[in-house]
């Protein structure tokens, strides 16, 4: 199916970019529109863009031959802006006006994705940071920046990815690009509802070269995410040493590597988010003393004693805060006998206090990795509530489902 694509352009060094970004789109049979700001037609020319979209180009709303903001908008399946500058994303925040892509963004309902770049000290600004985390909550889709070179000659994070990252990231959210599946019957239930997902597993540090981890690939929690984005809501990923490949496109990802930095995230996170979901492994306890520099093995010394402490308890402390988040769910991975592990996650529901215990028997190439999944649901008293089994999308599917009830119960209260 061909889309439209809005592709804005800023104006930013990274400009020159966006002409890949619209080759790649255009390639994929997709109408493309480009809107720069007029900032940007200091970088690349309108025949530039004329010549790779095969449209016209306009950047204000009363030029010569008339662009409708609002037929542009009405039509465009999706808006994606490459680069975003601190500036374009400013207005945006806002609800500015002032030229042909601003009022278009405002004037459109379909996914907007944006692409910020700039300089590192830009990008790290409060301002910015702000303005980020509030056009993230309005579900605006944002390809984070990467670290590397600046055009400044200084390097640091800032740097816009490569455009054709940013190409597939977009097509990603055309229809045609139908990859992920919506098992959902209500494509939307979740629309409006800000998401909090933790991932992976985490590692405590015993010497800068070693840590205590465990076999989470984060793959459950990445298929929640996914399948939360898809159902509309605005998600942010707490991703404790997942694989890159396999982060999802479309969600805020925060990476973390202790129980600590998962703890500092969440709880810094937590006044925006109205569901906590807790799939990551966070390990129990930690090396109490990491050492400084790398431990040495000697004939002499006897194996090395780590002494360890436990870590906070990011879950039962959700569920004692008084920002405690409409809804809170909790994972329990456990071994052993369906009995047992359903006695162990009775137990553990009672202690957590989450609205929601998913229970799932693991080790014996179960759980861990790329394999099916299969859960027990029990409520905050440990009654067992349901079960789901199936790919890791099925079972993401069916906590949402439970996630969408409990929100929409606690609505009506
Ligand atoms: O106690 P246990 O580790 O089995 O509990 C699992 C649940 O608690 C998971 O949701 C996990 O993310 C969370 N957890 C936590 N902080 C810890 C340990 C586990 O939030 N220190």
């Amino acid at each position: 199916m061909t889309a439209t694509v809005v592709v804005g352009v800023g104006g930013g060094v990274a400009a020159f970019k966006a002409a890949t970004l619209v080759r790649e789109i255009t390639r994929a049979g997709h109408q493309v529109r480009v809107i720069p700001t007029p900032a940007a037609l200091e970088f690349v020319g309108t025949a530039t863009w004329e010549a790779l979209s095969g449209a016209p180009v306009y950047t204000g709303v009363f030029e010569a031959g008339g662009a409708d903001h609002v037929e542009i908008a009405r039509n465009a399946d999706l808006i994606v802006i490459a680069p975003a500058t601190a500036d374009l994303m400013a207005r945006m925040r806002a609800g500015m006006a002032n030229d042909l892509l601003t009022t278009t963004v405002l004037a459109a309902r379909c996914p907007v994705l944006i692409a910020p770049a700039m300089h590192t000290a830009m990008w790290e600004h409060p301002a910015t940071q702000d303005n980020c985390q509030v056009l993230a909550e309005r579900g605006v889709h944002i390809i984070d920046p990467i670290e590397g070179a600046l055009s400044s000659g200084d390097s640091g994070k800032g740097r816009m990815p490569e455009p054709e990252e940013i190409a597939r990231i977009a097509l990603s959210y055309l229809p045609s690009d139908a990859t992920i599946p919506m098992p959902s019957e209500d494509h939307s239930d979740l629309a409006g509802q800000r998401i909090l997902i933790t991932a992976g597993g985490t590692h405590e540090a015993i010497d800068p070269v070693r840590f205590i981890g465990n076999h989470s690939s984060g793959r459950q929690g990445i298929a929640i995410a996914r399948c939360a984005a898809r159902r509309g809501a605005s998600v942010t990923l707490v991703s404790a040493n997942i694989e890159a490949s396999l982060l999802p496109d479309g969600v805020r990802i925060v990476p973390v590597v202790s129980a600590a930095d998962m703890e500092a995230a969440v709880t810094a996170l937590l006044p925006e988010v109205d569901i906590v979901v807790m799939a990551a492994a966070v390990a129990d306890y930690r090396p109490l003393a990491p050492a400084q520099m790398k431990l040495k093995k000697s004939e002499e010394t006897d194996v090395p004693q780590i002494l360890l402490e436990r870590t906070p308890d990011i879950l039962a402390g959700l569920a004692r805060s008084p920002q405690r988040p409409a809804c809170l769910v909790g994972f329990a991975a456990e071994t052993g006998t369906r009995e047992q592990v359903l006695a162990f996650g009775q137990e553990k529901a009672r202690r957590k206090g989450a609205d929601l215990l998913v229970v799932n028997p693991v080790g014996q190439g179960r759980g861990f990795g790329d394999v099916p999944n299969d859960v027990h649901f029990l409520d905050r008293d440990g009654q067992v509530v349901g079960s789901a089994s199936g790919s890791k999308d099925d079972v993401a599917c069916a906590i949402l489902d439970r996630v969408s009830a409990i929100v929409a119960s606690t609505m009506e209260r």
